[in-house]
């Protein structure tokens, strides 16, 4: 009696043998099933490569040249790391074609690790301005040795039980945190440049800008640009505030009198309203982060060991610096500006809408949604 597994058995050998026989007696069916004539079938889809099959470049036309008559001292730095390539690949494709394919600001790569070549080139194919890679210096990004590990452990320990949103894991996001808020506009990739746009992985960009921001910010006098503000999460800062009073008490003359603390307090500066502009966007001008003010703003704030004894955030302490030692005129909302990070977008209103060609829906748009503290700016200026 034969199983069932012995019959495909030997049909498989009967067909096999069959095949075999074919391809000897009959050359010509020999050819048509060889795996190299298979293969080659494959390839002849590259014929659509042959000149004869290609568009010819007559029917092609060039974009206008950009207008890049005059130009700001700027770069758009984007902090990755190398499995962030797909995240970057969109939010790059989307800078170019919303605005940069017409202004050609550099591009500034910065990672703790060498970037590989599959990122170098799949970035650099995504635009014809220049693109730069730079390696960030181990001080600037690991924790520093005067830190005390067992009590910055036991920190991460307490909020991942607390679910503090990245309050656990890994001390990456701290030394992430530190590096955006004192050092990335130290990196010799970025000293040589002014002004800059932050733009992180995954974003959506939802307009047309039809005007070079960085130029605006410049010729305004312009510190810092945001699209998108909201409270900072309690448990991530118990004791940021406290540190910055104690900043302010110490070095009176660097606060201005006309700065924007409406904005960061209700109580004229007695508690912090966790209100912070969200840095992953930031048009802003690097020379004030280096300046005597905020150098020492920062130094105060990292010497205290917030950013490893808590979860500080460079969003607040971006924010905190900049409305606090910036005259509150220097701040810029970029209402045209259409953004996604998520979970919150925002969308510009009527004109600007139309203005950009913006696809984001005003569903959506977080300016007065009850958790935004844009009303609070606007407040200042009302
Ligand atoms: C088999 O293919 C080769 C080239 O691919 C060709 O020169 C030859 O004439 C073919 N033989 C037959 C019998 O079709
Ligand atoms: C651009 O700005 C940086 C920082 O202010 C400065 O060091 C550099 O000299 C400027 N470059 C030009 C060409 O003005």
């Amino acid at each position: 009696m034969m199983t069932p597994m012995r019959y495909v058995v030997l049909v498989l050998f009967v067909v096999l043998g069959l095949h075999f026989i074919l391809t000897l007696s009959h050359p010509a069916y020999g050819n048509a099933t060889s795996l190299s004539r298979i293969t080659q079938g494959w390839q002849s889809s590259s014929s659509l490569f042959d000149d004869s099959r290609q568009v010819p470049d007559s029917y092609r036309s060039p974009a206008p040249k950009p207008d890049i008559s005059r130009k700001a001292n700027a770069t758009i730095v984007m902090l990755a790391r190398n499995s962030d390539l797909k995240g970057i690949r969109k939010s790059m494709k989307q800078m170019e074609d919303r605005f940069n394919k017409r202004f050609q600001y550099p591009y500034t790569f910065l990672n703790e690790e060498p970037f590989s070549d599959v990122f170098k080139e799949s970035v650099t194919a995504l635009t014809d301005a220049p693109v730069e890679f730079g390696l960030i210096p181990h001080d600037h990004w690991y924790q520093p040795a005067w830190i005390d590990e067992t009590r910055a452990s036991a920190a991460r320990k307490a909020m991942e039980e607390n679910k503090v949103i990245y309050g656990g894991t890994s001390p990456r996001y701290r030394n992430m945190c530190r590096f955006n808020s004192g050092f990335f506009y130290r990196h010799p990739l970025v000293e040589k440049y002014r002004y800059y746009w932050r733009v992180e992985p995954d974003v959506t960009f939802f307009c047309d800008l039809d005007y070079d921001p960085f130029l605006y910010m410049q010729d305004h006098g312009k510190v810092y640009g945001f699209t998108i503000a909201l409270p900072e999460y309690a448990e991530t800062i118990p004791t940021l505030w406290d540190t910055v009073k104690e900043f302010i008490k110490e070095n009176p003359e660097l606060v201005p009198k006309d700065n924007a603390m409406p904005f960061l307090s209700d109580d004229n500066g007695e508690t912090y309203n966790r209100c912070h502009f969200w840095s992953n966007f930031e048009i802003a001008d690097a020379d004030f982060w280096r300046s005597e003010a905020y150098s020492k703003f920062f130094d105060k704030l990292d010497s205290a060991g917030g950013f490893y004894y808590e979860r500080w955030g460079d969003a607040p302490v971006h924010s905190i610096g900049a409305a606090l030692l910036a005259p509150r005129d220097k701040l810029h909302f970029f209402h045209d500006i259409g953004y996604r990070h998520e979970p919150f977008e925002r969308c510009p209103l009527s004109d600007e809408y139309k203005q950009g060609k913006c696809w984001c829906g005003h569903e959506e748009n977080f300016d007065y949604h009850w958790y935004s503290c844009l009303p609070k700016y606007d407040q200042m200026f009302g």
